[in-house]
């Protein structure tokens, strides 16, 4: 019988992670089942089990249980204990194994479309858990300044003090999203404002090199205002590549090239 995985979230419908996998497995001649779980909102618990019961090698977890996941696992690794967040489960010796890839992913897709990383300075809109997953890895992957900027200002400070020590050689600071000003090498859109379809206003005298949109498949205005400045920009499916890469090389030890697949 092919090795079992799956993605479990709530809803689940929309996820293209069992696409992701199998394209992956193609590639790299693995055989694999990869399917979308849905579980009940209260059911989280129950529903990993029962799949690591029946002999499922690894799961993706997706909205809204990364949290969940996190208290779950008996054993995590760094990024995921800094993320406090998980959406990469396996079990090991009957022990419960909890990673996060969301953060490597994004910083892969961006090495893929050659921004450079290393020194840079960085501009992150928003303060939830999608920014908390990718600053570890942006500051690992060579980030040295990073500012967060939240509607609620009060978040991103919150963010900034939970997250200085996991990061001592970055310089990282929270502004409110009115205070939005200076001069980034990269600026990204952590909000949930393309999802929702709000407009995010960038002020003129703020200045990047380039834009990433953590969403994808979505108008966001984030990405119309970076076009019209004139600077490469990217929504975020090379990220969801990425983290599902990353998923795939912890479980089946293969590293699909993330450029195959965009
Ligand atoms: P996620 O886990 O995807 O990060 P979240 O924890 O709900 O989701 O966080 C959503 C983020 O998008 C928050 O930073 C939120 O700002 P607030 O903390 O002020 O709520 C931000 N956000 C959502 N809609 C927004 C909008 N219309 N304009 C600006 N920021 C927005």
């Amino acid at each position: 019988m092919s090795k079992q995985f799956a993605v479990i979230g709530n809803p689940i419908e929309q996820s293209r992670s069992p696409e992701l996998h199998h394209a992956f497995a193609d590639k790299t001649g693995l055989d694999l089942n990869y399917v979308k779980r849905l579980a009940p909102l209260d059911g989280f618990e129950s529903s990993v089990k029962e799949f690591f019961a029946q002999n499922g090698v690894g799961m993706n977890v997706t909205v809204p249980f990364k949290e969940q996941a996190f208290t779950l696992c008996q054993q995590l690794t760094e990024r995921a204990k800094i993320a406090k967040a998980v959406n990469t489960l396996w079990m090991q010796d009957g022990v419960l194994h909890g990673d996060n890839t969301d953060g490597q992913g994004l910083v892969d897709a961006i090495q893929a479309l050659d921004w450079n990383l290393a020194k840079s300075s960085i501009l992150i809109i928003g303060a939830g858990g999608a920014t908390r997953g990718v600053i570890y890895p942006l500051v690992k992957a060579g980030a040295q300044k990073i500012v967060i900027a939240n509607r609620t200002l009060a978040r991103a400070e919150q963010l900034v003090s939970d997250l200085k020590t996991a990061v001592p050689d970055a310089e990282l600071s929270a502004c409110g999203l009115d205070e939005l000003q200076g001069q980034f090498d990269i600026v990204i859109n952590a909000t949930s404002a393309s999802l929702s379809g709000d407009a995010l206003i960038l002020p003129e005298n703020l200045q990047f090199n380039y834009a990433y949109e953590m969403a994808y498949g979505k108008p966001s205005s984030f990405l119309d205002q970076a076009k019209a400045r004139g600077v490469p920009t990217s929504e975020g499916f090379g990220m969801l590549v990425g983290q599902a890469i990353e998923a795939f090389y912890i479980w089946n030890g293969v590293r699909p090239k993330l450029k195959d697949f965009l």
